[in-house]
């Protein structure tokens, strides 16, 4: 899939809970090359510290239009955040290696936490387009950083926790009963051979590939480490694999099988 350097013309700027935006774009001209969820864009960011393309997954594709799902963390993502319908965003997509999509189960666990759910409704469209049942398990510290719950219960089941129990199970995702086991050691809810996807903090990736790896599942997981060109020159992004090798994440990630990771 080659990647372009475009010109997008935000078509919707829409707040979706504490310090996140939505934004949705077309093409100026052109169309919307191929994109596969779990890729990425380097989005340009025109304020005057910022010299940086910031990388922000593709939370969905429809037709021509891209969906960013972005948290304000700081001057570059606060930039993306106050941009207008009608505004011209320059954007190098699609970037990175993204989500296996055809698994050979019948049913798909992806696992989100805080704005790591970005990458997962554009995952789950597509499992289910290839007949798969995607199952969302969504966390966050409170209700209030639980991102587009709507626009995930379209596409699948979503269940849910909350470290402070203000909405869903009260705790950490890998502690959902969703998750449990009977005492064969057989998940009671879900079926025994699930594919499992995750993206969201790395403590909490790393509960998500631990519990995977004890129950023999397959998994994936997308790494947001710090990146500065985004298309494997400078080296900054490298994640240490299990056998000691640097894996570049911009270009043979983001999404790694959670086997070759140290977890
Ligand atoms: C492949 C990939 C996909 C991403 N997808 C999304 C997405 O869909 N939505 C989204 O909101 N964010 C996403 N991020 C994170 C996003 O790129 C950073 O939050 C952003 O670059 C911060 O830029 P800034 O100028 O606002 O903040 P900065 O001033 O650069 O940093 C502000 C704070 O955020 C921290 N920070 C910056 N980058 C990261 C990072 N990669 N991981 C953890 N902490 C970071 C810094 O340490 C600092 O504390 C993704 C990152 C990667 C690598
Ligand atoms: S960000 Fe430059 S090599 Fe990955």
């Amino acid at each position: 899939m080659k990647k372009q350097i475009l010109d997008l013309r935000i078509t919707r700027a829409e707040e979706v809970g504490a310090q996140c935006v939505l934004l949705k774009a077309k093409p100026v001209e052109g169309r919307l090359p191929v994109c596969c969820p779990g890729q990425f864009a380097q989005l340009r960011v025109d304020a005057p510290d910022v010299f940086l393309r910031r990388p922000i997954s593709i939370h969905d594709v429809e037709g021509d239009e891209i969906s960013f799902l972005v948290q304000m963390v700081g001057e570059g993502t606060q930039w993306l955040g106050a941009l207008q319908a009608g505004d011209t965003l320059n954007a190098v997509l699609p970037l990175g290696h993204g989500f296996t999509v055809q698994t050979g189960n019948e049913v798909a666990l992806l696992v989100g936490g805080g704005v790591g759910v970005a990458p997962l409704l554009y995952l789950g469209k597509q499992l289910k387009a290839n007949g798969i049942r995607p199952v969302y398990l969504l966390g966050a510290r409170t209700k209030e950083l639980l991102l587009r719950l709507d626009a995930f219960r379209e596409v699948g089941e979503v269940f849910v926790t909350t470290e402070d129990g203000s909405m869903g199970e009260k705790g950490f995702v890998t502690q959902h009963s969703v998750l449990g086991c009977n005492e064969n050691g057989e998940m009671e809810t879900l079926p025994a051979r699930v594919m499992v996807y995750t993206c969201g903090p790395k403590p909490m990736m790393n509960a998500v590939a631990r519990l995977a790896r004890e129950r023999n599942l397959p998994c994936e997981v997308s790494l947001e480490n710090r990146m500065a060109c985004g298309v494997g020159a400078c080296l900054c992004c490298v994640e240490e694999t299990a056998d000691g090798h640097n894996r570049c994440v911009c270009t043979e990630g983001p999404v790694f099988d959670a086997s070759e990771l140290k977890i």
